[in-house]
Parts: structure tokens; C-alpha cells; sequence
């Protein structure tokens, strides 16, 4: 963990923070996103997309958050408002990690066809992505337009690293380290 972290241990306490997973390989990573933002006091809570209930379950990161996954829009909770609102209303911070090509692309033309698009096309609060994927579909043109177009929008990307990615390939697309994810979190909050 980075030692500006361990500064300001209480910076972001009794915040709620709806963490988005989405279909990557690095979706096991939120577990440990999970946990890290809970010691730091925040209550979070988590929206699955159908592509990363294949990689990690419901189950994990309920087990780990204490609250149930939202994953079904058309599941209606017991309490009023539909959940894809409620969800971001309740959110301070919206973070997607790990943010695949698609989501991305999807919220950069408005598409709302889940819970997790929906509830970041109707936010309010500050909306990080945490990008992982293969290098070739990282630096594919349409992509970077699209991370561009959001950031004009006022979007937060916490860019990939180089590394050794899932495929076997070197290149840029490998999940940023974690405590810098919950760092530029703690600066937004
Ligand atoms: C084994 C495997 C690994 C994948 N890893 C990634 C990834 O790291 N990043 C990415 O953008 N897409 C990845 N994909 C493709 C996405 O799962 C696919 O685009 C999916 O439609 C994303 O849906 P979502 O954005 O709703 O989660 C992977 C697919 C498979 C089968």
C-alpha cells in the first residue's frame, strides 16, 4: 500500500463506493478492491456485469462486501425506486475495475442495456474506470477515441500498465496496481 494512503487513513470512512465489475480476466482483482476499500471505512457495494458473474460469482463478493450483488434490472428490490436508479443515488463514487472495452464503449454512446450501464448513465457522483484488457484492443483506435470522449465528458480513467497480460503478450492493458486505483479514489472523494 502507498504510503500517502496510510496518511489519511480516514479520508474516505462512511463513503459508499458502487464498485462495477466487468467481464475481464482481472475480475478476480475486485476482490481485493473490495477489501481494501472496506478497511479504509467504505461501504461498498457491487453491480456485476453477465460477463463477470462468468469470471468470479455473485457469491465472492457478496461474502465480502456483507450486501447483496445487484445484477438483474428487472429484478425490482422490495424497497421503492427501481435498483438501476437507486444504485447511483446512493453512490459518492461510481468505480469501474476492471472496465473492459466494452463498457467502455457502451457508456461512451449512451447504451444502457444492464444494471451497471444504467446506473453510470444516471449518475451524479464521480465515475472512475480502471481499463484491462489486451494491448491490441487497448490501443485500438475506437478505444482510445471512446476513453477520450469521456474524459471531455468528465469521466476519471486510471490508465493500465504494461505487463504481462492474460493472452500471454507483453504490452499495455494490464489492470493498474490496486493502491493506485484506491488512491485516485481517496483524491476524488
Ligand atoms: C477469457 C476471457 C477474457 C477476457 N478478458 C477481457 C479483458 O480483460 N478486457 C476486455 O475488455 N474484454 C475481455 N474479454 C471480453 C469480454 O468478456 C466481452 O467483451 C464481454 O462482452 C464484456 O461484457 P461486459 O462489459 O458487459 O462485462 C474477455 C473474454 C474472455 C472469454
Amino acid at each position: 500500500m502507498a504510503k500517502s494512503n496510510s496518511k489519511r487513513p480516514d479520508r474516505i470512512k462512511g463513503k459508499t463506493v458502487l464498485l462495477g465489475v466487468t467481464g475481464s480476466i482481472a475480475a478476480y482483482k475486485a476482490c481485493d478492491l473490495v477489501n481494501l476499500l472496506r478497511k479504509k471505512g467504505c461501504s461498498v457495494k457491487c453491480v456485476m456485469s453477465g460477463s463477470a458473474a462468468r469470471f468470479i460469482t455473485p457469491l465472492t463478493l457478496e461474502t465480502l462486501t456483507g450486501r447483496k450483488v445487484a445484477e438483474d434490472m428487472f429484478r425490482l428490490p422490495e424497497t421503492s425506486e427501481p435498483a438501476h436508479i437507486a444504485l447511483s443515488e446512493a453512490a459518492d463514487l461510481i468505480l469501474v475495475a476492471p472496465a473492459t472495452a466494452d463498457i467502455i464503449g457502451k457508456t461512451a454512446s449512451g447504451i444502457c442495456d444492464d444494471i451497471l450501464t444504467c446506473a453510470v448513465c444516471s449518475s451524479k457522483c464521480p465515475v472512475i474506470f480502471a481499463p484491462a484488457m489486451n494491448d491490441l484492443m487497448f490501443n485500438n483506435p475506437v478505444v482510445q477515441d471512446k476513453i477520450a470522449y469521456l474524459r471531455e465528458k468528465g469521466y476519471h480513467f486510471v490508465d493500465p500498465v504494461t505487463g504481462h497480460l492474460a493472452c500471454g503478450r507483453e504490452g499495455i492493458g494490464h489492470l493498474a496496481p490496486l493502491d493506485s486505483i484506491i488512491e485516485r479514489v481517496e483524491s476524488l472523494l
